[in-house]
């Protein structure tokens, strides 16, 4: 092999590992810029979709014994969809870069689809969609209004989606409905994709907190989590109902949810921030995140945990159910 002197000196070419960080910081736009062309390559037709699935597996009817707790949680998908939609493009305008406004746009496009091909199904059902439930209505409410992007983001791409990820994935598990089997893995690509510009963007947002700051976004996380906590402990019996275990949906989500914060880290140190890129942030999988979903959700089921376990989420879920009532 012949290699001239200037290359006989630069070899090994270092380069070719060696970024610079001007140009990993672009890498990562280009990257957040994908997510919106990709969006568009996978972009699927609702009306077509659902009227393909309709008349394959005639119209969509739940069985009986299912049919309420069925209806509540695709009446808190359907309302999850609309807020996702109302933040994605509250997201678009007010990120600077013009890559995460790409595919924040995209996402609020996806979400749109969502919510009417829902919308649309839940008509072909024929039955009235129950209120949101008052918990639920708040911690929507609570992303919808805040004015801090890193607090939105957090909200909607790392615990939000998340959930709506495992609650998808378990309900297409349940064979709930043929129609709605078939439909919802268009739904889970969709958010997948979606995770990605929070793993994305928000390191970026993090590393320039504050300690104070800091500390606020992980205060709003918590109290994400216990409103999401308190609004699944008011549906226990109905996700038992349609045959989602709650213990599993809560692993399923955590883990989901570790798998980001692991990402976001991976994409904080390829924008060479570090640690400092997921600052803000807690990993329920670690600290006391296993206790607490050991508490909620006790591994044996709810019969064999001890006296004083079994009262103290009693209180806690009669408490919900007033809370869940009067925010209604
Ligand atoms: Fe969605
Ligand atoms: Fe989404």
């Amino acid at each position: 092999m012949a290699l001239t002197a200037r290359e006989k000196e630069h070899w090994p070419p270092y380069r070719l590992i060696e970024d610079s960080i001007a140009e990993r910081a672009a890498a990562k736009l280009d990257k957040l810029e994908r997510l919106y062309h990709v969006g568009q390559d996978l972009a699927w037709d609702g009306r077509q979709v659902l009227a393909d699935l309709i008349a394959k597996h005639g119209p969509p009817r739940l069985p009986a014994q299912k049919q309420e707790g069925a209806l509540k949680l695709l009446s808190i998908l359907l309302w999850g969809e609309l807020a996702a939609w109302a933040i994605s493009a509250d997201l678009a305008e007010r990120m600077e870069d013009v890559e995460a406004k790409m595919a924040a746009t995209s996402q609020a496009h996806d979400e749109a689809r969502h919510f009417y091909v829902l919308r649309d199904y839940l008509r072909a059902l024929g039955e009235p969609v129950p209120r949101l439930g008052g918990i639920g209505r708040r911690l929507l409410l609570n992303i919808l209004t805040t004015d801090s992007l890193v607090h939105k983001l957090i909200g909607m791409q790392l615990l939000v989606e998340s959930n709506a990820l495992a609650i998808f994935r378990a309900l297409c598990e349940a064979e709930i409905e043929p129609v709605l089997v078939e439909l919802l893995p268009y739904y889970e690509r969709d958010e997948a994709r979606h995770v990605g510009l929070g793993v994305m963007y928000l390191p970026r947002l993090l590393a320039r907190l504050s300690r104070a700051e800091a500390a606020r976004a992980a205060v709003f996380q918590v109290s994400c989590v216990g409103l999401m906590v308190s609004a699944g402990l008011t549906m226990r019996d109905q996700f038992r109902e349609v045959g989602l275990e709650p213990r599993n949906l809560a692993t399923y989500t955590l883990k989901l949810q570790d798998q980001i914060v692991r990402d976001m880290l991976a994409a904080a140190r390829g924008q060479a921030v570090g640690k400092r890129g997921v600052r803000g942030v807690l990993n329920p999988t670690r600290g006391i995140g296993p206790r607490i979903l050991d508490f909620v959700h006790p591994a044996g089921g709810e019969a064999a945990a001890p006296a004083w376990q079994r009262l103290a989420l009693e209180v806690w879920k009669r408490g919900a159910l007033i809370a869940d009532r009067a925010l209604a």
